[in-house]
């Protein structure tokens, strides 16, 4: 079974890769391990709540379960969660096992994070996007009706387990809205993976467990390198946000809700492609296989009616927009991307133009 390390200030912890993974829970649990509490859908639980039953055993635990959705990742449902496990007979001893796709694993991180400030955090995602990326590097929070993940910490996990099986019951277009985030991967850091990616496409969209397990387990190791150098953003992990300037603008302009995360990247890494290339930073080659491999990996819904200067002005209010200046991470070639701060606004009001026009 594939394990990276994350190696950080606050911990260095496991990144486990490998179908019947949730079994080993037990073994990441401290010694000194109090009451546990799940944090969880109800979906999730009626598809997977057994396995983890079986894994947790005799163990005292409790089920708490969080109704899902960006609407709902609200400080109120933290805090409703935290009197909950109160009243259960939490204390500091206790661990919480966060299950469940990238907004349990954020809201169940941040829960975690905060009560009695702070107990640690068992992360077992269960998207394929929560997998390769929100689950994995600490980063917890809830939205506030200004933006996503306005408030949050970083806290890091004891340990992450990616059990690519439970995959097989995630609608189809979750599943290619996750692929996105691995292509985004290998457009960042990985030429091979992106090759891998854009030659095993029917393969990956069939669910063929050895590619797909790969594929996984190297955009892992990717964003556990990333994080392990970098845990506060502050420099190289800012290019795990290549397509989220873009795409964090396309989905609040859409009130999330037309749009699933890894779309919207989808949507954002075009745009930036298409900066990067009107700024002839990236080779001809390179920028018609990424857009070939965002087309084959697609569609993504349509955009009609989105307008190009909402999506400009809402990329000045991003939380990633420092001082005003909008931080863009561009490619520059498949496997390397530079972040840059000094884009003229109409280039990107032009790569916008041309990313709705594709996408319409
Ligand atoms: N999702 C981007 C990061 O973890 O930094």
């Amino acid at each position: 079974m594939p394990q990276f390390q994350v190696s950080t200030p606050q911990r260095t912890y496991p990144v486990e890769v490998g179908r019947g993974g949730i079994h080993r829970l037990p073994d990441f649990l401290p010694s000194n391990c109090g009451k546990i509490f799940v944090v969880t859908t109800a979906d999730v639980w009626a598809l997977h709540g057994s396995s983890l039953k079986d894994a947790l055993g005799d163990r005292n635990y409790a089920t708490l379960f969080f109704a899902g959705s960006e609407e709902n990742k609200r400080l109120a449902h933290v805090e409703a969660l935290a009197e909950q496990m109160v009243e259960s007979g939490a204390d500091r001893s206790s661990v919480v096992v966060a299950f469940g796709g990238g907004i349990v694993t954020d809201l169940g991180g941040f829960l975690a994070a905060i009560f009695m400030r702070g107990i640690p955090v068992i992360q077992i995602p269960t998207t394929l996007l929560a997998q390769v990326d929100a689950a994995v590097g600490g980063k917890t929070g809830a939205n506030l009706v200004a933006g996503k993940n306005l408030i949050g910490s970083f806290h890091q996990p004891l340990a992450v387990l990616i059990d690519p099986g439970v995959l097989s019951t995630l609608p189809e277009r979750e599943f290619r809205a996750g692929l996105y985030e691995i292509i985004k991967t290998g457009v960042i850091a990985s030429e091979p993976l992106f090759h891998l990616l854009a030659n095993g496409r029917d393969d990956i969209l069939s669910h063929h467990h050895h590619i797909v397990d790969h594929v996984i387990a190297e955009s892992v190791r990717i964003k556990a390198e990333v994080v392990s150098s970098d845990e506060r953003e502050s420099g190289l992990r800012r290019i795990l946000n290549f397509g989220h300037t873009f795409g964090h603008a396309l989905e609040a302009e859409t009130r999330y809700k037309r749009f699933l995360h890894g779309e919207s990247v989808a949507w954002g890494m075009r745009a930036a492609t298409y900066l990067a290339h009107d700024l002839s930073m990236l080779p001809q080659e390179d920028y018609l296989s990424i857009l070939n491999i965002l087309d084959r990996y697609g569609p993504i819904p349509s955009v009609s009616g989105i307008d190009a200067a909402a999506l400009e002005a809402r990329l000045v209010r991003d939380k990633k927009t420092i001082q005003a200046r909008i931080h863009f991470v561009l490619p520059v070639k498949i496997g390397e991307v530079v972040v840059r701060n000094d884009i003229a606004p109409e280039r990107a009001t032009h790569a916008i133009e041309r990313a709705l026009a594709d996408c319409r």
